[in-house]
């Protein structure tokens, strides 16, 4: 059974093959934000793939219109649209899958900072 773990959370979800990160964020209340609650439409569900791409379903075209063409550089990618294939580690056709990889390693990685008001005095 795949798993996905929220690595500053220290929060793990088991999951099946099928379910998204956004799934996933949802059984261990990652905090994962959402507007659309997962349909693809609002890009605020950002998390950076940190371990276990290669058991995910490849860049959709929903990404490239929120998140650009970086995630070579970025590994940041939507969570309702990066959908779990495989235990991570064991598919044979993704380049660069490492089979040390036991788990999805994601990190919930919000659009904008969140400002903070100055306190006066
Ligand atoms: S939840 Fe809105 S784009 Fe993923």
């Amino acid at each position: 059974m795949p798993r996905v773990r929220f690595a500053s959370l220290a929060k793990v979800a088991e999951c099946r093959v099928g379910e998204t990160i956004f799934d996933a964020g949802g059984k261990v209340s990652a905090g994962i934000e959402t507007a659309c609650v997962g349909k693809g439409t609002c890009g605020l569900c950002r998390v950076k793939i940190l371990a276990g791409n290669d058991a995910l379903t490849p860049y959709t075209d929903e990404e490239f219109r929120h998140l650009g063409n970086v995630f070579h550089i970025t590994q940041v990618r939507l969570a309702c649209r990066a959908r779990i294939v495989a235990e991570p580690g064991t598919s044979p056709s993704a380049p660069g899958s490492d089979p040390a990889v036991a788990e999805i390693v994601v990190e919930p990685t919000p659009k904008r900072a969140k400002k903070t008001a100055a306190r006066p005095g």
